[in-house]
């Protein structure tokens, strides 16, 4: 099989690949969609034939479950056990956008979708595209990230084709993904509400939206020893080929201290700078990465995916700013380099 790409940037292109989107979906196939996180891999999530080809696809572990993508607070709802005030009162705020909630699931939701457990992730994206396919579908949809398991998430259509295009029969191309890193996950289903996966929606913004802070991460240090953490967050994840080392250096002279200590030779290290840009006649490879975390985390995976189709070795990577704001982005840099 190699998947169509099929363009969406006119009007007609746009309502052509809705309706060829929705029909495979319809017949129980899964098809690759942007998000305005990252590109998913769609399947109907009220069909287990149809999610199981995702695990296949993807070589998902089983005991991974799905994110429920939604448009619309009825559909929502009929996922669910019961729709809570603070899920209004967080969807009010942050949907259609990258925030995925966790709360106990319906009798609706396939176990495959939950990996057998109680509850279920919501999230209502905000790409446009995919709200069409909601729309038309009018069944929610169950989609991961459009890579294999343990790689990088795709930002755009291309890199969706590297990794899928001989799997899946349709990859809808809508344009560079706007945010860059996957959904912030909020379990809402244990009090006080916890994040289970750091994103761009960060635990400042939602505290302030909730009115009260969360419980500490499970990898927060204040967490209690056995909290439970989001099945899919295993430490080392979100992974390219290379190794990758976090490292922060004030200039040149210190950079080169740090890299001849971990006997990594530069010239076989690319570099991704966003701070300190250190000469680049001596690396393989030195890329200027945006200063704010907005630009950057659209910017990320792309890099990466570069990278990886350029063979690289070694990673270095000029570690981020620790403030709230960046606290999706380092948790995706520790993973990588895990
Ligand atoms: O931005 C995103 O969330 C993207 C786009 C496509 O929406 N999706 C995505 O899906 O990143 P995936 O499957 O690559 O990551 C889903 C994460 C995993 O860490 C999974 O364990 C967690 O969400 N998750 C899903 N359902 C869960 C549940 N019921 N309880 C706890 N964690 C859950
Ligand atoms: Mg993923």
């Amino acid at each position: 099989m190699t998947a169509d790409i099929l363009p969406t940037h006119t009007a007609a292109l746009f309502a052509a690949a809705v309706q060829r989107a929705a029909a495979l979906l319809r017949a129980g196939e899964l098809v690759a969609l942007p998000t305005e996180t990252v590109y998913g891999l769609a399947a109907n999530a009220l069909d287990p034939r149809a999610v199981a080809k995702i695990f296949q696809v993807k070589g998902r572990p089983a005991h991974n479950p799905l994110i429920v993508h939604i448009a619309g607070l009825p559909l929502a709802a009929t996922c669910v056990r019961e729709w809570p005030p603070l899920a209004d009162t967080l969807a009010r705020a942050f949907w259609p956008g990258p925030l995925t909630l966790i709360l106990p699931r319906s009798s609706v939701i396939p176990d495959l979708v939950t990996a057998g457990g109680p509850t279920v992730g919501l999230r209502w994206p905000a790409h446009p595209f995919i709200q069409a396919v909601l729309r038309e579908c009018g069944f929610p949809l169950a989609a991961p990230s459009a890579n294999l398991s343990n790689r990088i998430s795709p930002t755009n259509a291309d890199h969706v084709r590297e990794q899928l295009g001989g799997a899946i029969s349709l990859i809808v191309d809508g344009g560079q993904s706007q945010v860059g890193i996957e959904s912030t996950v909020l379990d809402i289903s244990t009090d006080p509400p916890r994040i289970l996966r750091p994103g761009m929606i960060h635990a400042a913004a939602l505290g302030a939206v909730i009115g009260r802070a969360l419980a500490a991460a499970p990898d927060d240090p204040a967490a209690p020893t056995g909290a439970l953490r989001s099945p899919g967050q295993l430490k080392k994840h979100y992974s390219p080929r290379a190794r990758m080392v976090l490292l922060h250096w004030r200039d040149d002279a210190d950079l080169n201290r740090q890299l001849a200590a971990l006997a990594l030779p530069p010239g076989r290290c690319h570099l991704l700078a966003h701070a300190h840009l250190p000469a680049p006649e001596a690396f393989a490879r030195v890329c200027l990465i945006p200063h704010d975390a907005e630009a950057y985390a659209r910017a990320l995976y792309a890099e990466l995916h570069q990278c990886d189709a350029l063979g690289a070795e070694v990673i270095i990577v000029e570690l981020p700013p620790d403030s709230p704001a960046w606290s999706g982005i380092t948790d995706r840099l520790r993973r990588a380099a895990a």
